[in-house]
């Protein structure tokens, strides 16, 4: 038998609980009594989690793939679970801060670490073959991929560098958002004409992205850094934290993927027809795309390199 004293403090606590919202507490002790145990599989929703894998042709390393994106996605969620906390904050605490941060960057180096499982995970054989059957879609429809990075960083951080360098005060985001880096890897220089993968893209996710920029305008992960005193004593190993988020996740995560295209989407040496009809050779490194989320953390050598010993290293 439990301690009385215990049991007693637990009614009082529930009376006063259910009384607050004019409930009464016999009848939902009584409720208790009924309530069936919870089991693993019903809280972490496994079978229902376990029938989201559809494969499109019989490659069996077709299910490796689907199983991999969704494990991204997931993290994905993670991060973003972490970001919004951030930007909800009218004060910032530098401890939670800096806490945060640092789980961002736990995800992200296990989704770096973990991505072997695609690089050399499948049989490029079949890779080849399944991969056709999926066009036109693309990882770049990823959505929170590109929410991660708005919600992260200025919107003007994410801009093509050409119309970055052209942009005024008066420039509004919606024309900004039409510059936006991955736009432009996925529209034929000469014709403007884009690709149907972005076309897609932007049906479905165009309005949300774009209320996301306005949300996190003044409340992304940048500003809300900008708002912490250098004279803080976390200041320092938040700025160390940050770096270590903009490296894993613009350089290191981009060639970890880089790897994956370079096995599978090259013949005698030449790129193949990609996925989304960008040219990834040119889309995927990261010092093409220059994408850094938090610019006044680095060198101007640090800007101009952003990954590209790696990347040449990697292209050969
Ligand atoms: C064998 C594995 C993979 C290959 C060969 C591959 C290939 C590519 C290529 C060629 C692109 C450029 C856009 C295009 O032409 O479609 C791309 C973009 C992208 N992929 Fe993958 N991918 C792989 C795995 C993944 C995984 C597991 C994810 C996780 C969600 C992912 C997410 C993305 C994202 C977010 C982009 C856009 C990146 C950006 O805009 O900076 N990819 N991928």
């Amino acid at each position: 038998m439990e301690n009385n004293a215990t049991i007693q403090n637990l009614l009082q606590a529930l009376e006063h609980k259910y009384s607050q919202t004019g409930q009464s507490l016999a009848a939902n002790l009584e409720g208790l009594l009924h309530l069936d145990y919870l089991k693993y599989w019903d809280y972490i929703h496994v079978d229902t989690l376990l029938t989201l894998q559809k494969p499109k042709t019989h490659f069996p390393d077709e299910m490796v793939f689907i199983i991999y994106h969704q494990i991204t996605e997931l993290y994905f969620k993670l991060i973003l679970w972490e970001i919004e906390q951030i930007a909800s904050w009218q004060e910032i605490s530098t401890p939670e801060y800096l806490e945060k941060i640092q789980r961002i960057n736990r995800y992200i180096k296990a989704l770096v670490n973990s991505f072997e499982i695609m690089s050399v995970g499948m049989q490029a054989e079949q890779f080849k073959k399944f991969r056709m059957a999926l066009l036109p879609a693309s990882g770049f429809q990823s959505a929170q991929f590109r929410l991660i990075e708005i919600a992260s960083t200025d919107f003007v951080n994410l801009l093509s560098a050409d119309f970055r360098a052209k942009i005024t005060p008066s420039t509004t985001t919606a024309e900004m958002y039409e510059h936006i880096y991955w736009k432009k890897g996925a529209t034929e220089a000469e014709t403007g004409k884009k690709t149907i993968t972005l076309q897609h893209f932007e049906e479905k996710y165009s309005t949300t992205f774009l209320e996301w920029a306005y949300k996190f305008r003044d409340k992304n992960l940048y500003q809300q850094f900008k708002k912490i005193s250098p004279q803080d004593e976390l200041y320092k190993p938040i700025c160390e934290a940050l770096r270590e988020m903009d490296y894993w996740f613009n350089v290191e995560w981009a060639l970890a993927h880089l790897k994956s295209a370079v096995r599978y989407l090259r013949e005698k040496g030449k790129p193949i027809d990609a996925t989304g009809g960008t040219n990834w050779t040119k889309y995927l490194p990261p010092n093409f795309q220059k994408i850094i989320f938090f610019p006044s953390l680095w060198s101007e050598t640090e800007k101009t390199e952003w990954g590209r010993k790696k990347v040449e290293e990697m292209l050969g």
